[in-house]
């Protein structure tokens, strides 16, 4: 089947027009094809002018070694080149081909090791040659990133490793670390064991499955692996809902609630509620060196029901003048922001918090809801800064396909071209805010992903999509043209060992089991 696949994808690549044979993803600010190509073999020079540069000199020898073909040899040289006085921004590089020579040019690490990652894709693409070109390249969002759920599912840390390689090579910089909610608290909290011998246990398909989690030194590892291809971990850590793992562990500090609700919120009135938060902040904050820390803040009302019978609540609410529940939540989302804020950094809410009174200094809005076009506008209207990943089309648990059955549809799914397309068909509603909207992820949550094997048929190849959303200026994005160089990237999937949905071919890729017969949803 596999073979099946990859004569269609060659004979694909056979009849693509010249402009589409460059494949790079994200697709570039400026390319240029020149006359001829670079051989890449044995006897190549790499050299680096110093520090940085002379270290991604040193890796992309290495890499490049498995790349080439072995018996080729070659005279080039690559350079390497970071040079502030160039004035490149942040992130921007410049890489040059000719025959005899690759040149890489940046004003930024981060620029520099996009450059390499530029030629590594053209290097892997052209089997042994670089085709000539001049690429000019900086992206056109900051935040270019990617949320993975591990409290419903837990995949570990050899998933997470070749998620951010791939992330790396299409330019991605954000990993949004989803790893507390209801079915599972995923992350080693010292202070707290019980978070993980019992907040751990379980998982959305199975309350007993064993205990899975990251270990503080799991996960300085993993930021440490990600900081090295220039991503930053970003971790969420959910509240006032979506507690629940947190609650059953520690009832002290739970929201009440009953039946599947049980322990959803956390209590919001009782002062130790917001000393467990600061406590267990501390131990994040030394964790993550990200800017930001996500506190979630979103769907409350699912599981606050004990908020309007508890006669304790019901006080706090009236002594403080708050109003209602929802004027109690917002005093909590205002808690938890100065919190976050007393520990020197800035919090990230989902697009409940706008309503909240946060300070825009304090805090930057996750525009989720794509029917609620009005809450995206109040963000920015209210000075918010705001990533955009409403569901459609940015949620990686909606369907791709028609046929699909396993994930969500409403009204419609997130098919690949949708994505690609994103934001330019709301981007009108932010005329004026600009230079507020920080960028876009897409957010894969993990309800009917329970392995591997869905895991990356649900992310691939949409995450190349979003790259080119995030990454490419509007007026060089044409879909068409990103339809029909996708094959090259899906022969990149193929050697990582993933198990892809392939657009052209929906047959040969079918859609993996739903692990059990409540994941086959519609409009759910
Ligand atoms: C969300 O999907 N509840 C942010």
């Amino acid at each position: 089947m596999r073979k099946l696949i990859y004569v269609s994808t060659l004979l694909l690549l056979l009849a693509l027009p010249a402009v589409a044979q460059f494949p790079l993803f994200p697709t570039p600010a400026k390319e240029q094809l020149a006359k001829g190509s670079f051989l890449m073999g044995e006897g190549i020079q790499i050299q680096g002018n110093g520090g940085y540069a002379d270290a991604l000199a040193q890796k992309l020898k290495e890499e490049l070694k498995a790349i080439n073909k072995p018996a080729q040899t070659a005279t080039g040289t690559i350079r390497i080149e970071l040079r502030k006085e160039l004035g490149m921004a942040d992130e921007s590089y410049q890489l040059t081909v000719t025959p005899e020579q690759i040149h890489l040019q940046a004003s930024s690490e981060s620029g520099l090791f996009y450059a390499k990652e530029a030629l590594l894709q053209l290097a892997r693409f052209g089997k042994g040659n670089v085709r000539a070109c001049r690429i000019q390249d900086q992206p056109r969002y900051q935040w270019r990133g990617f949320m993975l759920d591990e409290s419903r599912h837990f995949f570990g840390k050899e998933a997470v490793k070749q998620y951010l390689d791939i992330m790396a090579s299409l330019r991605l910089n954000v990993f949004h670390w989803h790893l507390t909610d209801e079915p599972g608290w995923r992350i080693e909290i010292k202070r707290y064991p019980k978070l993980t011998t019992e907040g751990a246990v379980g998982n959305w398909h199975d309350p007993k499955a064993p205990a899975a989690y990251y270990t503080q030194e799991d996960i300085k590892e993993i930021v440490a692996y990600a900081a090295e291809r220039h991503i930053m971990v970003v971790p969420e850590f959910d509240m006032p809902g979506h507690a629940t793992a947190v609650c059953r562990s520690y009832p002290e500090i739970s929201g009440g609630g009953e039946g599947k609700w049980l322990h959803f919120t956390f209590h919001p009135c009782k002062e130790e509620t917001f000393e467990f938060i600061s406590n267990v902040l501390d131990e994040i904050v030394a964790l993550f060196p990200s800017p930001y820390i996500h506190i979630g803040g979103d769907e409350v009302h699912y599981g606050n029901q004990s908020w309007f019978t508890d006669p304790e609540i019901q006080q706090f609410i009236k002594d403080k003048g708050l109003g209602n529940e929802v004027g109690l939540e917002h005093y909590f989302v205002r808690r938890a922001a100065d919190l976050v804020a007393s520990k020197g950094k800035i919090m990230i809410g989902w697009d409940e918090i706008v309503d909240a009174g946060v300070s825009p200094e304090k805090a930057v809005v996750m525009w989720w809801r794509h029917d609620r076009k009005h809450q995206l506008v109040k963000a920015l209207e209210n000075g918010y800064r705001v990533i955009m990943t409403p569901r459609r089309p940015l949620y990686g648990d909606f369907v791709q396909y028609g046929t699909h059955k396993v994930g969500r549809q409403w009204g419609g799914y997130c098919p690949i071209e949708d994505i690609y397309r994103f934001p330019e068909p709301i981007i009108h509603l932010a005329k004026g805010y600009e230079d507020q909207i920080m960028g876009l992820q897409l957010s894969l949550w993990t309800e009917r992903v329970a392995d591997k094997k869905r895991l990356d048929f649900m992310t691939f190849p949409r995450l190349a999509a979003v790259a080119e959303s995030a990454w490419t200026p509007a007026k060089s994005k044409e879909c068409s043209l990103f339809m029909q160089k996708l094959p090259f990237f899906l022969q990149y999937l193929d050697t990582q060992g993933i198990y892809y949905f392939n657009p052209f071919a929906p047959a040969s890729t079918p859609e993996p089991d739903a692990p059990d017969k409540e994941d086959v949803l519609k409009n759910g």
